[in-house]
């Protein structure tokens, strides 16, 4: 396995990954309105999973629907690293990965680029001034807002009661659609897609191995 210095010189060299920083935040992702057309090569819907990790997720859709494009985004490119290489090594085409904080996400697509966004295990931030920092914050949300399309579904797979409770009140407070929802979801899932239980992320299965269980939710504006 390279190291981490190894790591980040693979991420500046594989084709499926980019990286905002904070000082090029005023310009924008050079793809920004342009990611079907430059990147993917096609007209296909572009799928998100912020907090990526290591892809799993990004990886396990694209694999399974090869009429989507999928983004995997995360501040971690040493994490990044495992999917951009397995995409290449099995030629994925339809998977991009980008490395920056989710807190600059607007500036890496334009209105209406986005048909759906994946948030996967995300740190819970469980105390009050952090609060803020939650994925599914209003602040955060209103930021995937100005790229998400309006019919646009946002997924939550959760192992943290306090994250998910949280997110369904958010969803409450601001009168969005709540679709599915189930606090167990091995036990119960609502949905008619098994994809919610045949992929797994590392962190799901470091927090099932622990006995936790698994929440899941899926809204519209
Ligand atoms: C608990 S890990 C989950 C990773 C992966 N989804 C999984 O299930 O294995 C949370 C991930 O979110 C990323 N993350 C948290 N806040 C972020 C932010 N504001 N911007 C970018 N990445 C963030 C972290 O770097 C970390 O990789």
């Amino acid at each position: 396995m390279p190291n981490k210095l190894q790591k980040f010189a693979d991420f500046k060299a594989f084709s499926n990954c980019s990286h905002l920083p904070f000082e090029e935040i005023h310009s924008g992702h050079p793809l920004k309105g342009l990611w079907k057309k430059d990147f993917f090569g096609n007209n296909n819907p572009i799928v998100l999973e912020l907090g990526c990790g290591r892809g799993e997720y990004t990886i396990g859709l694209a694999k399974n629907n090869s009429n989507k494009n999928f983004i995997g985004v995360d501040i971690k490119g040493n994490r990044i690293w495992t999917g951009a290489k397995y995409a290449i090594e099995n030629k994925l085409k339809n998977v991009a990965f980008i490395r920056t904080r989710i807190d600059f996400i607007e500036h890496c697509f334009s209105e209406n680029e986005i048909d759906e966004i994946w948030i996967t295990f995300p740190d819970p931030q469980p105390t009050k001034p952090r609060i803020r920092k939650r994925l599914t914050n209003i602040l955060f949300l209103n930021r995937y807002f100005k790229f998400l399309k309006p019919d646009g579904l946002l997924h939550l797979k959760t192992d943290n009661t306090g994250f998910y409770e949280y997110t369904l009140e958010v969803i409450q407070e601001n009168n969005f659609k709540l679709l599915y929802s189930t606090a167990d979801l091995y036990n119960f899932n609502p949905t008619n897609t098994n994809e919610l239980t045949t992929i797994q992320t590392y962190y799901e299965n470091l927090f099932s191995a622990k006995g936790e269980k698994i929440k899941y939710c899926c809204w519209k504006r």
